[in-house]
């Protein structure tokens, strides 16, 4: 089965073409971070317009790679939600009009189901059971998976995102969006013992995350810098290295607490955040030590793409999922546990 997966949720157009006996096909991206960079962060009506300008010949140049026509593609899934409604519309009406066109089915895929499976397109996928941490710029989750579906959150952020933290520290430090990798690239040089910031939430039982206090912490240790007239370019790379080095560490202790409690010894990390190196290393060591494994996307697939939706979507349809309302679905809100398992559906 050839599936066509288009992913429009946020500021990426993804147009992937996965084969469930081959693989993946073809794989394209437009990124338009360049182009919200200027504002400082995702505007909803130019991602969508520029979603609507990039698609097509997006779509248009994977079935080129694939060598294929439009007629060979056995079925389309797009991005439901979570995300932008407007950019998530412009995903949800491409594909059900071609859908509609080519007279194939076309399934809706949660954004985030994208992000968790997104390790299996690579040599030496994860087999279930896993517990999954999901770290992008809208959420922070712990989920134990068991299953395509079969997914119970275990915990989650109260407050901010790690990607949205890494980006509103980036914003404090004067570097620009999405600030993840720039503010990972200046903590390369920070000096590690200068600062030490708090790994909230990491004193009391549970898996709940909280990157907000961090956040002002940041914001507080800048001023009083500047207010000493010490903010200067090392100061900074100390204060961003401070900022990942506590993400990274509040991670990492959650992810060891929640191989404990769930006794499972396979980790997947997944989302924007899991392209961080030292955040990879570290959870590599701390698994290591509970002779686990852990696995992760190629860096391209842990931020926003479309091969991980038509990965999803494949999945799902191959295990007989089918949408019969012909209905679009756009939902910019859709907790990931409310989710079920094709078989039950
Ligand atoms: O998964 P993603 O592409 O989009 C969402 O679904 O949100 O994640 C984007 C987030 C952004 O907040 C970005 O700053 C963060 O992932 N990110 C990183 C790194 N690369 C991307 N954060 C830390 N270190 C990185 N290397
Ligand atoms: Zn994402």
């Amino acid at each position: 089965m050839r599936v066509l997966g288009i992913e429009t949720s946020c500021d990426e157009t993804g147009v992937a073409i996965y084969d469930t006996e081959r693989g993946l096909l073809a794989d394209a991206l437009y990124s338009q971070v360049a182009m919200h960079a200027e504002y400082g962060g995702v505007v909803p009506e130019l991602a969508s317009r520029d979603h609507t300008r990039r698609l097509l010949p997006l779509i248009q140049q994977v079935l080129e790679e694939a060598g294929m026509q439009r007629s060979e593609l056995d079925a389309i899934a797009y991005t439901a939600g979570p995300g932008l409604v407007g950019a998530l519309m412009v995903g949800a009406s491409t594909a059900h009009g071609m859908a509609r066109a080519l007279g194939i089915p076309v399934l809706g895929v949660h954004h985030m189901e994208g992000h968790l499976l997104a390790p299996m397109l690579e040599e030496s996928p994860p087999a279930f059971p896993f517990v999954a941490l999901l770290v992008s710029g809208g959420h922070t989750q712990l989920v134990e998976v068991h299953g395509l579906g079969l997914y119970r959150l275990l915990g989650e952020s109260v407050d901010d995102a790690a990607g949205e933290a890494f980006d509103k520290t980036a914003k404090m430090l004067g570097l620009s969006y999405p600030g993840g990798p720039q503010v990972a690239r200046l903590a390369e040089t920070g000096n590690p013992g200068r600062f030490r910031f708090p790994r909230p939430m990491t004193d009391r039982p549970g898996l709940d995350f909280s990157f907000s206090g961090l956040k002002t912490h940041t914001l507080t240790t800048l001023r009083q810098l500047e207010q000493a007239g010490e903010l200067d370019d090392q100061a900074r790379a100390d204060v961003a290295r401070a900022f990942e080095e506590a993400v990274v560490d509040t991670l990492t202790i959650k992810c060891r607490r929640a191989l404990d409690d769930t006794g499972l010894k396979r980790l997947v990390m997944a989302g924007g955040v899991s392209a961080n190196q030292r955040l990879r290393e570290r959870l590599a060591t701390e698994v290591a030590k509970r002779n686990a494994q852990v696995f992760y996307p190629r860096g391209r697939f842990c931020t926003d793409n479309g091969a991980m939706i038509a990965l999803a979507g494949a999945l799902r349809l191959q295990a007989g999922e089918r949408d019969e309302t012909g209905q679009m679905k756009a939902v910019p809100r859709w907790p990931m546990d409310t989710l079920t398992s094709p078989a039950s559906a």
